[in-house]
């Protein structure tokens, strides 16, 4: 990769600030002042700017809110698919989704190509509770919490204890659940009757979704939230 790309994946710097960096001789690559921008390294180069290291960043981890009309998935032949809303400077990075959120359901989706990531919070063992937001064809009733909160069973599977939440308007409720089964918060509304006409990822365990990012806008995730999820 060219050497501004490997340090403005590695540091917070702008494109602007490392050509001239570059220009000013400022930066080496593995021991020699290297000669420009578009100079070609591998990650396992040694790059330091005024003599500091500056190890190479593999991974990057992304929360999406994820508009409605989108797979989530790194390519489809008919329909968008998640990764066509990276911007172009994390391309390279090769993200994917980690878990899945229906084509019609929008909210928090995370993006990372780190596995291990994506198996730590996706793993059935680790119970990570995903929180949604839903509107109901029809008003949910107060005999509706226990059921989700008593688990239900489906040909397929039985889902752990559920949360139902009616804060007020009984057809605008908060569902959180233990898995990430297909369809699962509409399958578990349809066994109390209700359809799903609307659904959003408000959080995955104790990460929220940033609200001021509008549906199809991402955002890295900041040190402190990667933290809340490891
Ligand atoms: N449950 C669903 O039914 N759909 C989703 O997209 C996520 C959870």
């Amino acid at each position: 990769m060219r050497l501004d790309k490997f340090i403005s994946d590695s540091a917070a710097l702008s494109r602007s600030e490392i050509r001239k960096l570059i220009r000013y001789r400022a930066v080496t690559v593995n021991g020699t002042v290297a000669p420009s921008a578009d100079f070609q390294v591998r990650e396992t180069d040694e790059v330091k700017l005024n003599g500091k290291l500056i190890p190479y960043r593999k991974f990057i981890y992304l929360m999406l809110n994820k508009p409605a009309g989108y797979l989530s998935a790194t390519e489809d032949k008919h329909d968008p698919v998640v990764i066509d809303l990276i911007p172009e400077e994390w391309k390279h990075f090769k993200v994917f989704p980690v878990g899945r959120l229906d084509k019609d359901t929008e909210g928090l989706l995370l993006l990372t190509n780190d596995g291990q990531f994506d198996h730590a919070l996706m793993s059935p063992k680790k119970k990570i509770m995903k929180r949604y937001y839903a509107e109901l064809d029809r008003p949910a009733e107060p005999g509706d919490i226990e059921k989700f909160r008593a688990g239900m069973k489906f040909q397929d599977f039985t889902a752990q204890p559920a949360v139902l939440e009616i804060p007020g308007d009984p057809k605008k409720v908060f569902i959180e659940i233990a898995e990430g089964k297909f369809h699962q918060v509409k399958r578990m509304c349809q066994q109390i009757g209700k359809e799903v006409i609307y659904l959003k990822r408000v959080k995955i365990g104790p990460l929220s979704l940033d609200e001021s990012l509008t549906p199809g806008e991402m955002r890295e995730l900041t040190p402190a939230e990667y933290q809340l999820l490891t």
